[in-house]
């Protein structure tokens, strides 16, 4: 059995996390007075606005014990997702790293289409209804589809991956997600040679989700990989945290994680997936393509307009102790994901 060696890519229990201040986009948007009128999607204002090594995917397959304590299920999960979590083959982690504990994973929260304040989506989430769920596939692919939850999960095996999660307004936490290779996912659907990107789309209901009732962003949320990226081993399509499926705050009951990449590319419940041959037009760069590009590595070199990137908070913070600590390029990934990049200008394509 292979016990991992803590690598130069993972984080340390003493780099661990406490928060208070952020700066959110938001105060950017209410501050230009966009929210909520149809100026704000003008690109015009837009411009003038702002002008691990792998966490041990496969490895490990023996019931270790978790470096957390698994959190409560939650009521109503459906019978198979109950019994892939129970019969998850969980990484090893032998590095007796301190994780951000779970509440304030699951307590301080972006997912705008419950409210901007970090703890709206905890507060609100729970009229996200999650069962049936369905995934559509469409684009250029073999085998184009309306697949159930069930469909979707069902040759795949879960696993615990302990990922450090960078959020782009300088915030950070180190997390036990859940879930299986996105690209192992991807390639069962028979991606032709022509499709280049992938992109990946929120369930669209404002009816469950009071944020899509306001304009605060061009709903639904859409994100975008570029395939090789997609096809990436660090790449999660995650269903699960701290041992336990998604909590709805959370992007229940399937969202992606990608932890060499700024928060926002790792899109929630996600109901469409398609293949296609151009560049998706994601969200946050369509809003505010000065601010956030396409590709959104970490970067500590790339600061945003209006602050620095070359530092983040890792939470929990206090007022006190606001653990700063320096920002990695990739996110202290580089070893698995630069090669990704070579011959890019990531200046320009950030
Ligand atoms: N996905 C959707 N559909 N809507 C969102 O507002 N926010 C993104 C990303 N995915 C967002 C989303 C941002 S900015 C971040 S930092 C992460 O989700 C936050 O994930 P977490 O709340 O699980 O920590």
């Amino acid at each position: 059995m292979l016990i991992r060696q803590r690598s130069a890519s993972e984080p340390l229990s003493s780099e661990l996390t406490p928060e208070s201040v952020y700066q959110q986009r938001r105060h950017f948007l209410k501050a230009a007075g966009l929210f909520g009128s149809a100026a704000f999607f003008s690109p015009l204002l837009q411009a003038a606005a702002v002008a691990g090594t792998q966490a041990a995917p496969g490895q490990g397959r023996a019931l270790l014990p978790l470096p957390f304590a698994p959190a409560a299920e939650r009521a109503g999960v459906p019978g198979f997702l109950r019994q892939k979590i129970l019969a998850r083959g969980r990484a090893a982690n032998t590095t007796g790293e301190v994780i951000t504990p779970f509440d304030t994973v699951s307590g301080y929260n972006n997912f705008y289409e419950f409210g901007l304040e970090k703890t709206d989506p905890a507060e609100n989430a729970g009229s996200l209804r999650t069962e049936p769920w369905s995934l559509r596939v469409e684009g250029l692919c073999e085998k184009p589809g309306l697949y159930t939850l069930e469909d979707i999960l069902k040759p795949h095996a879960l696993e615990d991956r302990i990922y450090r999660f960078r959020c782009v307004e300088a915030w950070s936490m180190v997390v036990p997600w859940m879930g299986f290779s996105l690209g192992a996912l991807l390639r069962r659907f028979g991606p032709s040679g022509k499709a280049r990107y992938v992109e990946f789309t929120t369930l669209h209901a404002p009816d469950q989700m009071p944020g899509q009732r306001s304009n605060s962003l061009p709903w639904p949320y859409v994100e975008g990989l570029r395939m090789d990226e997609a096809l990436h081993p660090l790449a999660l399509m995650t269903v699960g945290v701290y041992g336990r499926s998604l909590p709805p705050q959370n992007g229940a009951p399937l969202r992606l994680i990608l932890p060499w990449k700024y928060g926002f590319k790792s899109v929630k419940s996600i109901v469409r997936i398609r293949f296609t041959d151009t560049q998706p037009a994601t969200t946050w760069a369509r809003l505010a393509p000065a601010e956030y590009g396409f590709y959104a590595n970490v970067n500590p070199a790339v600061d945003h307009p209006r602050w620095t990137q070359s530092r983040e908070r890792r939470l929990p913070g206090t007022l006190f102790n606001p653990n700063w600590r320096d920002t990695l390029p990739f996110n202290g990934y580089a070893r698995e994901v630069a090669g990704l990049y070579r011959g890019m200008d990531l200046n320009r394509h950030f």
